[in-house]
């Protein structure tokens, strides 16, 4: 899929940098600003989570166990929040997990199964892994490891807290998770709606939430995509069975499947060359049918400005390199439309 001289300068690269960690730790370069999408990380997808309010009370503690619909697992608040111990109400969902994505390995690789879910159907703010081709799970692994991938916005914390993982792995647990999330196949659970006008949300654990109450409403998609829960409760459990809703602005799906099936003239390039027909993955090119459109405009964005660099990326610059904010919102409303 690429030169071996280009992979040997590649990792040569890679091989100097592990060795300078301190150099690569906490100075992100500025992003371009002459970039066609724009220098500033567009914050509903690189989502921080809405303050909340000085004197707002707290929640009452409850150790009542909670329950899921068609789950007889029972959780208590603090196994729901144990990253070595993540929640897993539906075992039958997905094959027997490796210890790393079960239980990851005190103090620093949290179980890939918390955040990605213990099936890798993963949720907008992380990403789906299951279905990924194993070569590439291992390789993105490396990148981070590495300083050649991070997220154009360092103060959104679950792609930190990605980087702090992915630092702390070996191989062989890379290895582990990749084999795992590549056996078995990723479920389409994102709806995409075209819509003028939204409910007006806050972000609460790195998604975008309807307020109820004070505050609630509607206002105009203008431009942005909004993935927010089927049902907010079941995501603030972590339920792996309940999938997304993805706003988009109208237009967008046929807008992204001319720039995505012809490439538009010259602005970018047909995808399905390397990521399959019907965008379901092509050897170690990853899949991008029905997956997260908040999670493919931050990687668009992130491989625009060059923050996610690892050996492979080049392939992407061209398809990359002309797009605007809104034909990476056009594209990702049709490839998440897509039947995965
Ligand atoms: C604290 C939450 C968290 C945990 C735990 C976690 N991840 Fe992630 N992971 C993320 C986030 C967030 C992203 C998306 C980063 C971005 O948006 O750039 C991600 C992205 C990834 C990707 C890139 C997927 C792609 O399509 O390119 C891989 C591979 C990955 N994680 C593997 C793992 C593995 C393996 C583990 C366990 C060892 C793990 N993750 C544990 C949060 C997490
Ligand atoms: C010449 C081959 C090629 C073409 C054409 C191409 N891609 Fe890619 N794409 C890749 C490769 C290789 C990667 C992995 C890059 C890396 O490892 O950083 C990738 C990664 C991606 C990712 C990140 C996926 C993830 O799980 O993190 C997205 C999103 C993406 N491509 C979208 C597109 C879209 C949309 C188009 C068309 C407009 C396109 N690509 C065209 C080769 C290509």
């Amino acid at each position: 899929m690429t030169s071996s001289s280009h992979l040997a300068v590649a990792s040569a690269f890679a091989a100097a940098v592990l060795t300078l960690p301190s150099l690569i730790a906490q100075t992100p370069p500025p992003l371009r600003a002459d970039a066609p999408a724009g220098a500033v990380p567009p914050p509903w997808v690189y989502t921080i989570n809405t303050p909340v309010p000085p004197g707002a009370p707290a929640a009452p503690a409850d150790d009542t166990p909670r329950s899921v619909p068609g789950s007889t697992v029972r959780l208590t608040r603090a196994q729901l929040g144990d990253l070595f111990n993540p929640p897993d109400w539906r075992p039958e969902n997905h094959p027997p997990a490796p210890e790393v994505v079960a239980h990851g390995r005190k103090p620093d690789v949290r179980a890939c199964g918390y955040c990605h879910y213990p099936n890798g159907q993963g949720r907008p703010e992380n990403s789906s892994l299951v279905g990924l081709p194993a070569a590439y799970i291992v390789q993105q692994m490396a990148d981070m490891r590495a300083g050649l991938r991070r997220s154009a916005d360092p103060n959104m914390r679950p792609p930190a807290a990605m980087l702090a993982i992915a630092k702390a792995s070996t191989v062989e647990e890379d290895r582990a998770a990749a084999d795992y999330f590549a056996s078995f196949a990723y479920r389409k659970w994102i709806r995409v709606v075209e819509t003028p006008t939204v409910a007006k949300m806050k972000i609460a654990g790195g998604v975008f939430v309807p307020i109820v109450g004070d505050g609630a409403g509607t206002e105009p998609i203008a431009g942005r995509i909004i993935e927010t829960p089927e049902d907010v409760a079941r995501a603030e459990v972590r339920d792996s069975g309940s999938g997304f809703i993805a706003y988009v602005p109208p237009g967008s799906i046929r807008r992204g499947e001319a720039l995505v099936t012809t490439g538009g003239g010259t602005r970018t390039i047909a995808c399905g060359v390397c990521h399959g027909a019907d965008l379901k993955g092509l050897g170690a090119v990853p899949p991008l049918a029905g997956r997260s459109p908040s999670y493919t405009v931050r990687q668009l964005f992130d491989l625009q400005h060059g923050t996610r660099r690892g050996p492979w990326a080049p392939l992407m610059r061209a398809a990359v390199q002309k797009l605007t904010l809104d034909d990476m919102v056009a594209i990702a409303a049709y490839t998440a439309s897509r039947e995965p």
